[in-house]
């Protein structure tokens, strides 16, 4: 039996409408869930909707709504938006879903009743914005350093969370653990802030402030901290603590989420699932920020980019393409609309999609589009030109996928467009066309450059499903039947069936004209 996979992506708050950036981590889960279905391993695909809490409230006031008419509608926006990015979850859920509440007083009770939870009345600083308190030495010239306002002073009695009792434990973890927080940067920020000591947290918003959230199994005067409540997420969604997903898919949990939500992710969620007596996740893999102009996209700063408006523009695979390729995984992107097209007109209509219709239109023109027979001597000596970089970009693909590299594994894959283009230009097939004693030589360079666009568009499904499925019907498989070709069928070479018949070539990707 293969391993199981299971990714999830943080679940999105509900007061403002999706934007690029929740846009690229989706996308990025979804890229690795069908890289492991090309494994052919068996996933789970989380992704929903975090709906409690101060903010929430706020904004549905901002719109003279209650919170959860608001919350329906913002959380049907973001379960609009996915699939028109090709986006295919298993659950979408909602932090307002009775079995995760179940799940959620469930951890509370048991928590609290193996002592980790206590009650006391604390002072501190407060950012609505984040939902948090912040300690002085966190906030940036005293502002908060995401939303750069000043935190307000609170006092209250609130349940506080015993963290401070698993930061020995924590910090073993993650020594014994080096590969749980990925890229390393973000595994040393984590260790870094465990070298001071760690605070308890508190868990609780009384409801004379607060009702819109879960209320605590042990006291009805109080509604759960929204990160508490949604960060269980993860496990309630597989039906914890029974349920079969669960014990299936838990062990092999990977979380994709931005460095802004590292600290709960890193710190808090291993903690809670420490206090609880389940295993912690396997991975968290944290990108960073789509900026524009510099700074970060953010509905606070109103700078963000419409998902809809895009995808409609350019095309999802364009998209899905573009946010993989030039975002380093772990490090901060610029977003503009010009690089977009830089991009689309290179990569994608020029690369790509010309060599896909030079490929395809010389193997109609010489062979009315039917595979020709290669004769065996020929094929030894012309097919390696083309089979050996395919298997490199094959292996360097694998292995940056399975690191969540995916601007590395697709500058494999264009590495391999960029000889096959090369291969076309030093092979000259017009050239050979013209002489019956290259007949046998024509042959197997079309046969070859086949066999490479085969393996091109095998591995462009998980990035671009679409024209990954256009290109290889084109080649001759039954994508009705088949989603993809798994990574066994890919590295076969040679592969196609000589005599098949092919459909004419069409255009994968038009260029895009800039208007002056
Ligand atoms: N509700 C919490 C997460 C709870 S998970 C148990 C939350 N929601 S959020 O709506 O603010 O989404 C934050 C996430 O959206 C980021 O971690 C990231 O995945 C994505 N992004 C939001 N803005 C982004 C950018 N500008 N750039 C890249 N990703 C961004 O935090």
């Amino acid at each position: 039996m293969t391993t199981p996979f299971y990714i999830t992506t943080p679940i999105y708050y509900v007061n403002a409408k999706p934007h690029l950036g929740h846009t690229y981590t989706t996308i990025a889960a979804d890229v690795a869930r069908r890289f492991y279905m090309l494994l052919e391993q068996d996933t789970f695909f989380l992704t929903g909707t975090d709906e409690h809490g101060d903010k929430i409230v706020k904004a549905a006031e901002g719109k003279n709504q209650d919170p959860s008419s608001y919350a329906n509608q913002i959380s049907q926006l973001f379960r609009d938006l996915w699939p028109k990015y090709n986006i295919s979850y298993d659950r979408f859920i909602r932090t307002t879903d009775p079995d995760h509440i179940a799940v959620v007083e469930k951890i509370l009770q048991q928590i609290y009743d193996s002592g980790d939870i206590y009650f006391s009345e604390y002072e501190g600083l407060y950012c609505y914005g984040c939902e948090r308190f912040y300690n002085r030495r966190e906030l940036v010239e005293g502002k908060c350093p995401d939303h750069g306002t000043e935190p307000e002073l609170i006092k209250e009695s609130n349940y506080f969370f015993r963290m401070s009792r698993y930061q020995d434990w924590l910090i073993q973890h993650l020594t014994d653990h080096p590969e749980m927080i990925q890229p390393e940067r973000y595994r040393n920020e984590v260790l870094s802030f465990l070298r001071e000591p760690l605070e308890d947290l508190c868990i609780s918003r009384p409801k004379t402030r607060l009702t819109w959230g879960i209320t605590l199994p042990f006291d009805p005067d109080y509604v759960t901290y929204v990160w508490f409540d949604a960060l269980i997420n993860y496990i309630s969604a597989l039906g914890y603590p029974e349920g079969e997903d669960f014990k299936k898919f838990w062990p092999q949990a990977r979380h994709i989420v931005a460095k802004d939500i590292l600290k709960p992710h890193g710190i808090y969620w291993p903690i809670m699932l420490k206090a609880a007596g389940i295993d912690a996740y396997k991975h968290l893999y944290v990108h960073g920020y789509w900026n524009v102009d510099e700074s970060k996209m953010s509905k606070s700063l109103g700078n963000v980019i419409d998902p809809y408006y895009l995808q409609e523009t350019y095309g999802t695979d364009a998209i899905r393409f573009f946010l993989m390729r030039d975002m380093t995984f772990g490090l901060d992107a610029n977003f503009s609309e010009e690089t977009l097209i830089q991009r689309i007109n290179s990569d994608l209509a020029n690369d790509l999609g010309n060599l896909f219709s030079r490929v395809l239109g010389m193997f109609h023109k010489y062979f009315k589009g039917v595979v020709p027979e290669v004769d065996a001597v020929m094929q030894a000596k012309v097919g390696p030109e083309l089979s050996v970089p395919a298997q490199t970009a094959i292996n360097a693909y694998q292995s940056e996928m399975e690191v969540f590299h995916f601007h590395k594994a697709t500058v494999a894959v264009w590495e391999y467009i960029s000889c096959m283009n090369k291969f076309v230009d030093t092979a000259a097939p017009w050239e050979l066309a013209k002489r019956p004693d290259e007949k046998q030589r024509l042959e197997a360079v079309i046969y070859n450059l086949l066999e490479g666009l085969r393996v091109i568009a095998g591995l462009l499904y998980p990035m671009m499903p679409d024209t990954a499925r256009t290109m290889l019907s084109h080649l001759g498989f039954d994508m009705e039947t088949n989603e993809y070709l798994p990574i066994g069928a890919i590295k076969q070479w040679p592969a196609l069936a000589s005599g098949a018949k092919l459909p004419k070539a069409i255009s994968l990707f038009p260029r895009i004209e800039v208007k002056k």
